[in-house]
């Protein structure tokens, strides 16, 4: 291979409506659906999150994939007729077909590219990456738009009080292009695996035109077309995965946990956070975090937590990150990258 890929740019974006734990109280209480603030925060670290007007076209998920990669682009130093490939990973388009990457290329007016959706739930950035790489690296491409976007909440159970509390709405977007593959700042490695006999532990049952001519078919039980999901033991398996994948990736790298600068983890609770940093010894202050602010939103958090804390100016160029990514399937992905 004579080639690699390399980030070159991040972007985000977020709903304006900030619904923060008191306003979801108040919303479950209506419900008869208990559940308080001080809950929440104990047992997930989130104390809010952000939920899309379904009214406002600039809020669905298109859109904001669009603004994340337009702002990606901006830091990149690229245009949109520079993109050859639109990926985007969602499990919450708005519309079955086209894909929200045909919506995201017509309104950036990325004409030169082609594009397509993946669904591999909150690993889908993770698995964007790694599928545009590959054409990237093969040179059938040289620039990629790869974008996790999340329009979640129309899909909450409000009366599963232990995952209507989890889940968000944003988008994040990176810019990726090809490199000599002796480049210093590139896509060192990665390692993606599913695992469907976990399926049910996360699913969303659709509401098909198989079930008969029913308008009302999220009425019929409060499951059809809500999330569904089995947290005690997603937890279990998360921490196991994300320990397992690190270990596995940087040692296909030839490296070993104290190389890393940053672990880049899916955010679903912080304490799946602390569990992992502590089973692999990192410092808790190594692991990138904004579950606190915005909550679980599925394929967009790493893109978007990735983009914070390079606008901060904490990624710095030279060093060496880890994403780490676990979602409904199962599915895992891992990615080893320097900056
Ligand atoms: C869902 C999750 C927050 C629940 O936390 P937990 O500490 O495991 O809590 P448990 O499920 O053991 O429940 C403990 C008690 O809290 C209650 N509880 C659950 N949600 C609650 C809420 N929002 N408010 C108040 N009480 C709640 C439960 O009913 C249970 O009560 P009981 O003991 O009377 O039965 C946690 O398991 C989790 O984050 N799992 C991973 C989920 C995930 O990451 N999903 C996305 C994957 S991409």
């Amino acid at each position: 291979m004579i080639y690699a890929t390399k980030i070159t740019g991040t972007g985000s974006a977020y709903p304006a409506k900030r619904v923060t734990n008191g306003d979801l109280t108040k919303r479950l209480a209506e419900l008869d659906v208990q559940t308080s603030d001080k809950w929440i925060q104990a047992r997930t670290g989130i104390q809010e999150r952000r939920y899309s007007d379904l009214s406002n076209p600039k809020e669905s998920n298109a859109s904001l994939a669009a603004t994340a990669a337009m702002r990606a682009l901006e830091m990149a130093g690229k245009t949109a007729l520079d993109v050859d490939q639109i990926i985007v990973a969602t499990c919450s388009p708005e519309t079955n077909l086209p894909s929200i990457a045909c919506f995201v290329q017509r309104d950036i007016g990325a004409v030169n590219s082609w594009a397509m959706d993946i669904n591999a739930a909150c690993s889908g950035f993770v698995y964007g990456l790694v599928t545009a790489s590959q054409f990237i690296n093969t040179d059938q491409i040289r620039t990629a738009l790869v974008i996790g976007s999340e329009v979640l909440h129309p899909y909450l159970n409000w009366y599963d009080r232990s995952s209507c509390i989890l889940f968000g709405d944003a988008a994040g977007a990176a810019v990726i292009e090809q490199v000599p593959v002796n480049n210093e700042s590139k896509i060192l490695n990665w390692y993606l695996s599913s695992d469907g006999r976990y399926a049910n532990h996360l699913h969303i049952p659709a509401c098909c035109p198989q079930d008969g001519d029913d308008d009302s078919c999220q009425e019929k039980n409060h499951e059809t077309g809500h999330i569904v999901m089995n947290g005690r033991e997603i937890f279990k398996l998360a921490v196991r995965r994300l320990t397992k994948m690190a270990l596995t990736v940087t040692d296909k790298e030839g490296l070993s946990i104290k190389d890393l600068d940053w672990l880049v983890p899916h955010q679903a609770n912080q304490r799946i956070l602390e569990a992992v940093a502590q089973r692999l010894e990192i410092p808790i202050e190594k692991v990138l975090v904004n579950l606190d602010r915005f909550g679980n939103t599925s394929s967009a958090t790493i893109p978007t937590v990735l983009d914070e804390a390079v606008r901060q100016g904490r990624i710095k160029s030279g060093q060496t990150l880890l994403l780490d990514a676990f979602g409904a399937g199962f599915t895992y992905g891992a990615m080893l990258v320097r900056w």
